[in-house]
């Protein structure tokens, strides 16, 4: 716990030979060495022993402050105290994975409290099986089968939202219209041809879209901000655009909130744009770190998977791991601390990044937008003002890929070439190192460190 930092933040070269060395024997073991893709970081992974707060410890002793927060979850940063009692407290009780407890009931309160348009939710592992409940609940709720989803969006990995994730230029088809296009697995086109991609943005094209297979459309699924495409927020407009053209038709509208949740304001992207979706989807940083996710909104629609309303149609969703003790009291602890005054600094560090960053890149006259909201924020190398995916597809990645590689130089650790995650235990220094190292590097061109070459992963 109280290992010296044997590296100061402002490192210069540091070295990597024990990372290194685990991954050669990591690649015996699993495909590129990895556990999933988001562990893969060119042209190794950093192995790490310890995490405390905004900072982490590698095997041969550099220290980073974390802007990945394991993709988004810890937003409380890593060991807040009051996670560490709560999940211990549920570990001496020796509650099975099933158990049904007190904590689920309060947990489930504090949302509503926050998000009121979850007048009925269900808990569940990940962000993943979310999305795909919300799918079979608007499939029965409307006897429809088509599933809407943004071009750029990313609702997990279930081959249904593996569609237009990102593309080839040459694939995506019209702006207007986008082409289906699988991401990275095989659909078969049975399959694909259920899903229909919208463009990100373009009220007018995508409400065309949803008008036209409005009789087979269920839901329309929707990021308030573009995640992993870029930190890409909504316009106003587009959101309420969104909200008449399925109200208007019967489509249920169901945000997935599983980045925005509570990093955009405690009302999470809803709350921010004023809207009242059909359902919501949340992750990430409902548990505070530990695997949690829940999906819920209008009870009439929620009501579907109730076999005592329907007991011969309900719609079937369950889990071993339905109950998750250690997540949900890891969710509790994480709510209360952000209500308690973390939500209020993490806004406050936001804007404090964005605009750092924004002056950084306007002094060194760089074509360069940066994009997010709440607790997130992206570098796009772009001279476009980035709303769509297309324009954040088109944006320089091997220079954002370097940059943030050159920034582990500094003590520094993104999502490499991803957007960047706060949590409560930054504090404004860290930010203003950030801004900092960022504008050093970005002086040099993003140039990677020479121990480290930059290959994408
Ligand atoms: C917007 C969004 N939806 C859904 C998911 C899937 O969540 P999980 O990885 O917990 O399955 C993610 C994961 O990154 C996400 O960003």
């Amino acid at each position: 716990m109280n290992r010296p930092e044997r590296t100061p933040f402002a490192v210069t070269a540091p070295s990597f030979a024990r990372s290194q060395a685990l991954h050669a024997r990591a690649l015996q073991v699993f495909p590129d060495g990895v556990g999933g893709y988001s562990q893969a970081r060119a042209p190794h992974p950093l192995y790490l022993t310890r995490a405390e707060g905004a900072r982490l410890y590698d095997v041969d002793g550099n220290a980073y402050i974390d802007f990945m927060l394991g993709a988004g979850p810890a937003i409380l940063g890593h060991q807040h105290p009051d996670i560490v009692s709560a999940v211990q407290a549920v570990l001496g009780e020796g509650l099975p994975n099933i158990a049904v407890t007190e904590r689920q009931v309060e947990l489930a309160e504090t949302i509503q409290r926050m998000m009121p348009s979850l007048e009925r939710l269900r808990f569940l592992p990940t962000g993943t099986e979310a999305v795909q409940a919300a799918i079979r609940v608007a499939r029965r709720a409307t006897g429809r089968k088509l599933i809407a989803k943004f071009e750029g969006a990313y609702h997990g990995q279930a081959d249904n939202v593996m569609v237009s994730v990102a593309a080839p230029a040459d694939e995506r088809g019209p702006a207007a219209a986008p082409a289906r296009v699988p991401y990275h697995c095989m659909l078969p086109e049975e399959l694909a041809a259920l899903t229909v991609v919208l463009p990100y943005n373009d009220a007018d094209a995508a409400c065309a879209l949803i008008e036209r297979h409005a009789k087979d459309l269920a839901i329309v699924l929707m990021e308030p901000m573009l995640g992993f495409a870029g930190a890409v927020p909504a316009t106003r407009e587009f959101v309420h655009a969104l909200r008449d053209v399925t109200a208007r038709h019967g489509i249920v509208l169901a945000l997935d909130e599983v980045i925005t949740g509570f990093r955009v304001g405690l009302g999470g992207g809803q709350g921010h744009y004023g809207v009242v979706p059909d359902l919501t989807i949340l992750g990430k940083a409902i548990g505070g770190g530990l695997p949690l996710a829940a999906f819920g909104g209008r009870a009439e629609l929620m009501q579907w998977l109730s076999a005592t309303a329907h007991p011969h149609d309900y719609v079937f969703q369950s889990g071993t791991y339905s109950a998750l003790p250690l997540s949900l009291a890891a969710g509790l602890a994480t709510l209360r601390a952000l209500e308690a005054g973390g939500e209020a600094h993490l806004l406050k560090l936001g804007e404090r990044a964005r605009e750092g960053l924004r002056r950084v890149v306007a002094d060194l006259g760089l074509p360069t937008c940066v994009t997010g909201l709440g607790s997130l924020f992206h570098l796009h190398f772009t001279a476009a003002d980035v709303r769509s995916a297309r324009e954040a597809e088109d944006a320089d990645h091997a220079k954002i890929r370097r940059l943030h590689e050159a920034l582990l130089s500094h003590g520094l650790y993104f999502y490499a070439g991803r957007l960047g995650f706060l949590c409560t235990a930054h504090t404004e220094a860290d930010i203003d190192h950030m801004v900092a190292a960022t504008r050093a590097v970005l002086l040099e061109d993003g140039g990677a460190s020479p121990q480290r070459p930059s290959v994408a992963p």
